[in-house]
């Protein structure tokens, strides 16, 4: 993807709405959201089960488009992009954090990290590299060699935070990510992101219904019914 020289927001969200069509009717998921990540913020988006987090979150990420809308991400409109470019845009931009960290039960945690290096199709000295190095950012050193049945909740996290980190996105995408953890794991998580938009120069997304974001978030916003508002 061309670089357009990194000025002005990583995302623009243009008027997105997004309907799902069951049987017997529309369900509008998304209504004319309009939003802008600058670079370098870690935002947080709120709402209750329901209200389109993950739809808008997929949409971002080029996982699903819009019923209508646009979405740029660096100045380029996703709409334009063909499925390929879209899952190229993902492997080299953007990193993913899901609520049940999705990992490979199978592999350690340093062979969850490297295998995402592995299809960016990076050589083994810089996977290594990596990998490692992610893994200690995150505070696994020690951990590296475990699987993620032997981990708690919030270390699998961290093990899929640093998969997240280790193509080196500008943007992180992370939706309900302490949805499954305790109160004092989240504020682990939540620091963890603020030292990542901090010293990696990272863009965080997040979405959640956890109010201890308050204290960690540069920018609130409430999604509500498919609707979106600063908070
Ligand atoms: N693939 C889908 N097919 C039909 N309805 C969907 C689909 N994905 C989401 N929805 C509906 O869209 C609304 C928003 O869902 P979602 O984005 O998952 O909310 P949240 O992540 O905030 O819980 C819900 O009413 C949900 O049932
Ligand atoms: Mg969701």
């Amino acid at each position: 993807m061309v670089d357009n020289g990194k000025v002005g927001p990583i995302v623009r969200v243009q008027g997105v709405s997004r309907s799902f069509y069951n049987a017997a009717q529309e369900i509008q998921a998304l209504r004319e959201v309009d939003l802008s990540l600058e670079r370098g913020n870690l935002v947080a988006i709120k709402g209750r089960s329901g209200s389109g987090k993950t739809t808008l979150l997929n949409i971002i990420g080029g996982l699903d488009r819009p019923t209508s809308g646009e979405v740029y991400f660096e100045n380029h409109a996703l709409g334009t992009l063909s499925e390929s470019q879209l899952t190229n845009l993902r492997l080299q931009h953007i990193g993913f954090v899901f609520q049940s960290f999705s990992l490979l039960p199978t592999y350690s945690a340093f062979e969850n990290v490297e295998l995402i290096l592995r299809i960016a199709c990076l050589d083994r000295r810089e996977r290594v590299r990596r990998a490692q190095h992610c893994l200690h950012l995150v505070g696994l050193k020690k951990w590296m060699q475990h699987r993620p049945s032997e981990m708690s909740g919030g270390q699998q996290q961290r093990v899929a935070i640093a998969r997240a980190l280790a193509t080196r996105p500008n943007l992180i995408l992370a939706d309900e990510p302490t949805g499954e953890l305790d109160t004092n794991t989240s504020h682990q998580i939540f620091s963890l992101f603020r030292k990542i938009v901090e010293h990696q120069k990272a863009t965080i997304l997040v979405t959640t219904h956890d109010p201890i974001i308050d204290e960690y978030a540069d920018l609130l916003y409430d999604l509500k019914d498919g609707r979106l508002d600063s908070s």
